[in-house]
Formats: C-alpha cells, structure tokens, sequence
C-alpha cells in the first residue's frame, strides 16, 4: 500500500458553473419558500487516446452507458492517437469545469506535469489503460488515481501458449534452426502496454528455455490494416524464416492472419503458424474459434469502463476505494490503483471471452 503525503489544498476554484446570479432582495416576511438552487452538475471529462481503436471503443462505450442515469455526466474527447491532441482536450476539460479528468494517457514522458496541472485546477486525476505514475509522481498531488489492466500478465499468457505450442509441435520449426523465429507486431511507439507485452511473451520464452530469434519487429499502431501491410512485406522477404507472430493486439493479430493466409498459410495442418495476442475482441474470439489465433489474453474492456465509472462515483461519494465498495469482478483495488486481470483465452474457453 502507497502512503500519499496530505496536501492542504487552496480551496480557490474559480470556476463556478452554477448559475450565481445577482439574489433578489425580496422582505423577509413575504419571501416565498427559497427555491432550491439547481444543482451543479458533476462532470468527468475522459480522454481516449483514439476513439477508432476496437478496445477503446469498448471501454468508451461502456464507460458512456455506466454513466446514463447517474450522478456525474461523462464527456470524452478524441485524442485521435495525438500528443497535441490530447494536451488540447485536456485544456478545454479543464476551462469547461470538470471535476474528474480521465485520462487514457499517450503521453507518458509527462506524466509529472500533468499530474501538476491537475493539482492546480484543483481536478481528481484519473490515469485509465496507461501506465501507472511512480510512487514519487503519486506522491505530487493526493487525488491521482490509476485503472488499468496488469500489462506484465497479458506478455506472459501470450509467451507461455507460444512455449506450450513449440514444445508440443517439432514441426514447428520450420527452417530447423533450433530456434523460434517469431515477428513481433508492436502497438504505439514507446506504449508502455506494448512494450510490456513483448519483453514479457519473451521473457516467458527465456524460462522456458527456448531460444528465440527475432524475425522482424515493427510498429503497427495497434491497428490491423498497418499489421497487414507490413506483415505482407516481411513475408515477402522472409516466408521461410517465420515461425510466430507475436502480436500485441488482437486487431494487429488479425491484420498479420490475413497476410499470413494470402501467402498460403493456414491452407491445412502443415501450412499452420501460431499467432498470439491480447484483447479478445469478438473478432479476435472468432480467430480462434477459426483456428487462426492460438491464444490471447482477455483484456476486459467492459471491466475498465465500469471501473472508471465506479471510481469515480466512490469519489464522489467520499467513500473508499476497497476491494468491498469497488466490487467488480476481475479487478484488484491497492492504495490508488485498480488493477484489471487478464485471462489466456484459447479455442478451448472462448466462453470465459464473453462480456
Ligand atoms: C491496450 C489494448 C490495445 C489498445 C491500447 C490503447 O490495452 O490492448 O488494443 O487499445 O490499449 O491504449
């Protein structure tokens, strides 16, 4: 558990949405039962990093459906994959008088800063599917806030199926190098999710003593059509040297799956290769109930949404954030933090895939 230093905070919010007009000065004999002033409205402002990503558009929209009917209205920003983008949002969050600021962080180099920012606007700050500040950061301002999935989880579910299917298929070595040649398909540059998931899935390898050789790995932006592209190119060079792709996401998964198939893999048993991500879209499910995906790792998109949701309605209510009152199942609750647990998803449990 993280001990947080108690920051005396400058009650000065200038920022006053309410209506506060000018009262009638009305003799208090005659005054008609006050009305009741309306209430201001609580609103959190989210910034997704890309509204076009499959799993945001998950997370966003449970996230949006969560917050129907509630106490704090839900606004959300497009950082459309886009530093400058998602600084801009953050601003025109805060002119507009949010009260929570959700941020699905892309800027990871200024995590400090923005932790800052918040702590002058006076605005609970709430990293969601990024990686976590550091203890020193946490430390800046006592109302940071972090929900995000264990990355180092998803790296190892996608390195052990791999491990499992290697030792289980001789054949799998296709150019008899001794070695597993795999392509590794990488998110956003310098995402931390991505990088986690791949040093992970080799790590994973490593203990299992299998020696691997890196093929290719190149930046995909989480997107299928880049996976596709570039994984038509590096077959075109190298078709019998690859023997995995490492993909850290489903949606590049599945972009590289149907390269692979144009080259002429997965035409039968022989002609087989084993792909492994992270997600479990409902496309990514269908890969593997197909037969082209050997496993990934569910990453609950719904679990996020709801989680953001309910950390801020804790918040609001100024209660705890404990295992009890978050509630959720599939999550994990440590000081500031939710944690979201991944699951290995194969042809065998695609059921366990269902949210
Ligand atoms: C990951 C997810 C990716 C992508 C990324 C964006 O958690 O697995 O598919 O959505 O977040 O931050």
């Amino acid at each position: 558990m993280k001990k947080f230093l108690s920051i005396l905070l400058a009650a000065t919010m200038a920022l006053s949405l309410a209506a506060c007009g000018a009262k009638e000065e009305t003799p208090a004999a005659e005054a008609p039962a006050a009305e009741a002033a309306p209430a201001e409205e609580v609103v959190a402002g989210v910034c997704w990093y890309n509204f076009g990503d499959t799993f945001i558009a998950n997370a966003r929209s449970t996230l949006n459906k969560a917050a129907e009917g509630g106490a704090i209205k839900v606004v959300d920003a497009d950082s459309l994959n886009d530093v400058a983008t998602q600084t801009s949002n953050i601003n025109n969050f805060y002119t507009q008088g949010v009260k929570y600021l959700v941020v699905n962080n892309i800027n990871t180099n200024a995590i400090a800063e923005i932790i800052e920012q918040a702590k002058e606007e006076n605005v609970t700050l709430i990293f969601a599917n990024t990686n976590s500040p550091s203890e020193e950061e946490f430390e800046i301002y006592e109302n940071v806030y972090h929900v995000s999935s264990v990355a180092t989880q998803s790296g190892t579910i996608m390195g052990e199926a791999l491990t499992e299917y290697w030792n289980a298929h001789p054949e799998a070595d296709r150019n008899g190098n001794g070695k597993l040649d795999y392509v590794m398909l990488l998110g956003i540059q310098g995402h931390y999710d991505t990088e986690v998931r791949a040093s992970y899935s080799l790590a994973a390898l490593a203990d299992a003593g299998i020696e691997t050789n890196c093929v290719m790995e190149t930046i995909c932006n989480y997107q299928r059509a880049d996976a596709q592209n570039q994984m038509a190119s590096i077959l075109q060079a190298n078709m019998n040297d690859v023997e995995a792709v490492i993909a850290c996401n489903d949606d590049m998964a599945l972009g590289a799956i149907e390269a692979l198939k144009a080259t002429g893999f997965f035409a039968d048993e022989a002609s087989y290769i084993p792909v492994v991500a992270v997600d479990a879209t409902a496309n990514g499910v269908e890969a593997l109930k197909e037969g082209t995906m050997l496993c990934t790792a569910l990453n609950n998109p719904v679990t996020l949404g709801n989680s953001v949701y309910k950390l801020i309605t804790l918040l609001e209510e100024g209660k705890d954030l404990t295992q009890e009152n978050v509630g959720i199942d599939g999550t994990t609750v440590e000081g500031h933090h939710i944690y979201i647990n991944y699951l290995g998803i194969t042809a065998e449990n695609t059921e366990d895939a269902a949210y």
